[in-house]
């Protein structure tokens, strides 16, 4: 518990055990602006608009693996609430936090620090994360903080929203790929897990990361990132940082959409800087196939190609994710098919 950033960050200097090897520091924190990533206004979508924000979405998940939504349809009360509710959360005494306080996978809601890996890890990340599933809400409710009092209540106003507007991204995404409609409804969305993060203000966010490079590994992840500037996505070479934009929501690829798609779509890696002034909060919502579907390359979407990847149970997919998640092509490797 005493190990959480938010716990003890104040009036320190960056530990050693916070500083990250040259190359995998953030380098220069001033990454261009000039490119940002699509922003698509989902507004109106029907007819011709329709096909338009269907081409839009394809493209952006081709060439970026990431795009922002406008015009989505969450309410901003419900956004602005569900941050707040996390901001409270991770701003708690510490007595209030402590029952949470986990670093085994096998507590579905925990609060963590620094990354899954805290115990293997070799250098430590400037974040505190609390995570838990949001399927089936009546369930999984009970075990979700009962600290702030609001937060059962908004967290899963916010969950049924959040969930909706991921399942209207990703039927968009399965007609603009010629899949049929309801393709990624059932047992290929059907887990559902909010993860918030905070990152207090850091001493030398030169020398630390937030979360490192890492690709997701769920089908899609809506993230909502706040006012703070901080993520940064891997494009063609270069870190581009993706700009806070007020009642807009992050979309990217996961790795399990990139295969199902053949790689049609891409699963961008991304990372996290931190900075010295504020304390950075999100929140990411991951939709995720439920852990014994089969996945792979849609049939109709091979065509004459070949299917990049084998078949697998997605349990056994996030077991070698976890352990390797900084290593993307070590993680995807393993599921290609052979030659
Ligand atoms: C994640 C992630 C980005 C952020 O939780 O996987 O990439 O802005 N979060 O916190
Ligand atoms: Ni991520």
């Amino acid at each position: 518990m005493e190990k959480l950033v938010s716990s003890w960050y104040k009036n320190k200097t960056l530990p050693e055990s916070y500083i990250f090897p040259p190359e995998t520091r953030p380098g220069n924190l001033i990454v261009p602006t000039c490119k940002t990533i699509p922003v698509i206004d989902l507004g109106n979508a029907v007819g011709q608009n329709r096909t338009r924000i269907i081409q839009q979405i394809l493209k952006a998940s081709q060439e970026y693996g990431f795009f922002q939504v406008i015009n989505h349809g969450i309410p901003e009360d419900v956004m602005d609430q569900s941050m707040d509710v996390f901001k409270e959360f991770f701003e708690m005494p510490a007595e209030d936090k402590a029952m949470l306080y986990s670093q085994d996978p096998e507590n579905s809601c925990r609060l963590l620090t620094s990354s899954v890996n805290y115990g293997r890890e070799k250098f430590h990340h400037w974040r505190d994360n609390l995570r838990h599933p949001c399927h089936l809400l009546e369930d999984c409710i009970k075990i979700w903080p009962q600290k702030p009092i609001r937060y059962r209540e908004v967290v899963a106003t916010y969950s049924i929203e959040a969930k909706k507007l991921g399942l209207r991204i990703l039927e968009l995404v399965a007609e603009g790929l010629g899949l049929e409609s309801g393709h990624f409804g059932g047992k290929l969305s059907e887990s559902r897990l909010l993860s918030a993060n905070y990152y207090p203000p850091c001493p030398d966010p030169s020398l630390t990361m937030g979360m490192s490079k890492h690709c997701d590994p769920q089908l899609l992840t809506i993230l909502h990132q706040g006012d703070v500037n901080g993520l940064q996505v891997f494009n063609n070479g270069e870190w581009i940082g993706v700009e806070p934009l007020h009642n807009a929501f992050v979309v990217n690829i996961g790795n399990t959409l990139q295969i199902i798609s053949n790689n049609k779509l891409k699963s961008a890696a991304h990372r996290v800087v931190t900075n010295s002034n504020l304390a950075r909060t999100s929140a990411a919502f991951f939709i995720a196939p439920s852990r014994y579907s089969i996945i792979e390359p849609a049939k109709s979407l091979i065509g004459d190609d070949v299917s990049l990847y084998r078949a697998f149970e997605f349990q056994d997919f996030l077991l070698h994710y976890f352990p390797n998640m900084e290593n993307n092509e070590v993680v995807m490797e393993r599921f290609r098919s052979q030659a």
